[in-house]
């Protein structure tokens, strides 16, 4: 008979280099970034034909504009003249055309190249394969979802697929009807911390009963250190007394009608790789969507997303922002504490990860197989 060695408690964290070398930032952007399917805006943010958003995928600029037909489409915001920038606002409204700064190059808002100074007598010019170049979008509870690679990876398994894997279905998401909900308040935070560090920081809670009083309230079970997202389908649930996920357990708002029985007094996390978080309660939902814009520095756009008759109401949403902006806080607050260890020669090989954090080293090989 022979006797297996029990696994062992530490598994070791990726080396401190991995959140400070420049050379693995850019890789990531490349490989990472560039290579999936970016959540890039709120579809509802774009709120007719000619409001546009400019974002940024890794190191491209995207154009992210609804058209005269109410479609959104997205391109590479790169003149096809001689490649001014078209759009250098984050956000904005056109008539019916978007035109280059520089030499006046005209595109309609699906793209084609529709006019240029003198373009007339240049009649062997092509003005759809000069048009704008096209960056693949998909629209997914009620955000709008973009991929500048050439040939995207499916969109089905990246990112549904991330909320399959953790709620165990689709339906589940499904049921809080997220396309239909209406933004109640928008936090952003620069975040002088490595994306890898706040996307660790949300997959675990053992963390939670040290920096989240308020959190731990309303969930008692997180001072247990096991995250939501550990077990599969599970939902954390509210404590005996928690009216709702507010930031003193008061009641919330109206419950979102399509939330079953067993959705109702609970929170849901779902992490999309790389750099969305899904949070699911009762009477709201909040999407966080990250930006790594440097080694050390991230930013961070929260949503708070209610029922529209709510938003319309006037109703106050203060104690439901305040619990989870004191999380983000209190979160973002412990990367920014920890990033600057990671450049320290004690943190070279990096650190542990403790039973309740052991599925981090999933998301730490998901990052290796990308950037090597
Ligand atoms: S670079 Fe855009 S029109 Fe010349
Ligand atoms: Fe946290």
């Amino acid at each position: 008979m022979t006797t297996l060695d029990p696994a062992p408690s530490l598994v070791p964290t990726l080396g401190g280099h991995w959140y400070t070398d420049p050379a693995i930032f850019a890789a990531e952007q490349e490989h990472i970034v560039e290579a999936g399917w970016v959540c890039v805006a709120l579809a509802a943010d774009l709120t007719g034909p000619g409001s546009y958003r400019t974002v940024q995928l890794g190191r491209e600029s995207v154009v992210v504009v609804r058209g005269r037909d109410s479609q959104i489409r997205a391109f590479f915001n790169v003149c096809r003249h001689r490649g001014a920038q078209i759009c250098t606002e984050p956000a904005g409204q056109v008539r019916n055309k978007l035109q280059c700064p520089y030499h006046a190059w005209t595109y309609d808002l699906t793209g084609t190249l529709i006019a240029a100074p003198n373009l007339t007598r240049m009649p062997d010019v092509d003005r759809f394969a000069n048009g704008l170049a096209p960056v693949a979008v998909r629209e997914w509870i009620g955000y709008v979802w973009a991929c500048v690679a050439p040939d995207p990876p499916s969109f089905e398994e990246e990112v549904i697929g991330a909320v399959v894997t953790r709620l165990g279905d689709v339906e589940s998401i499904d049921h809080y009807g997220v396309e239909n909900l209406a933004l109640g308040r928008r936090i952003s935070y620069d975040v002088a911390a490595n994306w890898k560090l706040i996307v660790e920081n949300f997959m675990e809670c053992y963390h939670c009963a040290t920096i989240h009083p308020e959190l731990t309230e309303v969930l008692p079970e997180f001072a247990d250190g096991y995250a939501a997202q550990y077990y599969v389908g599970h939902g954390a649930a509210f404590g005996a007394g928690v009216q709702g996920f507010t930031v003193d357990g008061s009641a919330g708002h109206t419950r979102i009608p399509g939330v079953s029985a067993e959705q109702d007094r609970r929170y849901f996390a779902i992490t999309i790789r790389p750099g969305v978080f899904v949070n699911l309660v009762p009477d709201h939902v909040i999407v966080h969507r990250m930006t790594p814009v440097a080694p050390d520095r991230t930013l961070v756009e929260c949503d708070w997303l209610f029922l529209s008759e709510v938003v319309a109401s006037d109703a106050d949403l203060a104690a439901s922002v305040e619990l989870f902006h004191r999380v983000n806080a209190q979160d973002f607050a412990a990367c920014e504490r920890t990033q600057p260890a990671m450049s320290s020669r004690i943190y070279a090989r990096g650190g542990n990860l403790v039973p309740s954090e052991h599925h981090i080293a999933e998301f730490h090989a998901w990052v290796a197989e990308r950037v090597r």
